[in-house]
């Protein structure tokens, strides 16, 4: 690694409990008005970890994000950075680097100007500059646009000029506010990738903010998921989408395939449940259930099934479509209904029974949240 021309070290108190952590948030608030933005945050992201923040529009994402950047001032609470307590020390003091979701690059510069920014700010010696800019731009594969202006550039481009500005800097922690954003989904995939690919590399941690859900799935170490200014839980992608902890969490991270069965909220997800055929045999050690096919939807690789339950509320079954569907005449609903391997029929409509193991439902706890929803913002 090149040597870092570190910003000014805050003298602040150390906080010895936070000291593993490269962030941690401790009871942090923020209010607009009537509106509370961030309603008492605590987490710890470790070093070097890829962490996201996801939740609906709304949710408090961006002012979190902002507060540990120190673009805004918290109403209570403490943002802490590598044991540094830092809630009094302005954003340029942190060792932090912030990738905007419109990337903010300077329009009149040239791709090479807009990553050396930072650097030349820092006094960073020429040679050093040249040598820390042409990294990066290899960095992020763009070697040979740095005489560009940005609006030459196509927005994956453009995206990737703003991480190289600022991985150039070599923070402790790089902030990422929904920084593909604004890219088409092909596009936003392969950048997913890269983005992956070089925090790896450089080793740096990574604050990840997205609204979207498969995306944290892909590329996170942990989640934090929001709802209205509050946490509703962290942890790995496997054990927010096995296991959510709230109906939100089951609601906003996939499916939320929630069933009441004796008093209890439960959930299962839609791929661990078995469509079974007419005359099938139950599997043993089984939870079985019978309905009716309400709605049936091709998705391409999967068809999901929705199943009105006799015993009450619905359940999304989805099927890989491991066989071409046959395409008739009325195609749109042939190909949705023929299930094929089973020969019978499973059409809208259709009387099923469904089955899963007992171990893969699980009970949501009785909470005072609000259930599912598609959070738009503190009312
Ligand atoms: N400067 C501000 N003044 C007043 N209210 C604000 C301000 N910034 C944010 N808010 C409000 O605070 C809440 C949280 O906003 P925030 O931008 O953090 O949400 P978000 O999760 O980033 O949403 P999105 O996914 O839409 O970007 C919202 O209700 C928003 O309207
Ligand atoms: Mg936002």
């Amino acid at each position: 690694m090149i040597a870092v021309p570190s910003p000014a070290q805050p003298a602040a108190a150390g906080d010895t409990g936070a000291a593993a952590a490269a962030v941690n948030v401790v009871g942090l608030r923020k209010r607009y008005g009537s509106v509370v933005a961030v309603d008492g945050i605590d987490l710890a992201v470790r070093s070097g970890e890829f962490f996201t923040l996801l939740g609906p529009s709304g949710s408090g994402k961006t002012t979190l994000l902002r507060l540990i950047a120190g673009f805004e001032r918290p109403d209570g609470g403490r943002v802490v950075l590598g044991g540094v307590d830092v809630t009094q020390v302005p954003p340029y003091a942190r060792n932090v680097n912030t990738v905007f979701q419109d990337y903010a690059l300077f329009p009149h510069m040239t791709v090479w100007r807009n990553i050396e920014y930072g650097l030349r700010v820092r006094h960073v010696p020429k040679a050093e500059r040249r040598e820390m800019v042409g990294r990066a731009l290899e960095m992020v594969r763009l070697p040979g646009l740095g005489s560009r202006k940005p609006a030459q550039l196509s927005g994956g481009q453009r995206q990737r000029v703003a991480l190289a500005r600022a991985i150039v800097n070599e923070p402790e922690v790089l902030l990422l506010d929904e920084p593909l954003g604004a890219l088409d989904l092909k596009l936003r995939q392969e950048m997913q990738l890269e983005l992956l690919r070089v925090q790896r590399e450089v080793g740096v941690t990574f604050v990840y903010v997205t609204h979207d859900q498969e995306e944290a799935l892909t590329m996170s170490d942990r989640i934090a998921v929001l709802n209205h200014g509050s946490i509703e839980q962290i942890g790995t992608p496997i054990e927010v989408y096995e296991r959510p902890r709230t109906a939100f969490v089951a609601g906003f991270i996939g499916v939320s395939n929630l069933i009441e069965r004796d008093g209890r909220r439960m959930t299962v997800r839609p791929e661990k449940i078995t469509l079974l055929e007419d005359g099938q045999q139950e599997p043993p050690g089984m939870q079985v259930e019978s309905g009716r096919i309400r709605d049936v939807i091709y998705a391409g690789v999967l068809t999901r099934y929705v199943v009105d339950l006799d015993a009450g509320g619905e359940l999304v079954v989805s099927r890989q479509n491991a066989e071409a569907p046959a395409l008739g005449d009325d195609a749109r609903d042939d190909r949705a209904d023929d299930a094929r391997e089973g020969q019978a029929r499973i059409a809208r409509g259709g009387r099923v029974r469904i089955a899963w193991r007992a171990g893969q439902a699980f009970t949501i706890p009785q909470g005072p949240d609000q259930g599912p929803s598609s959070g738009e913002g503190n009312p």
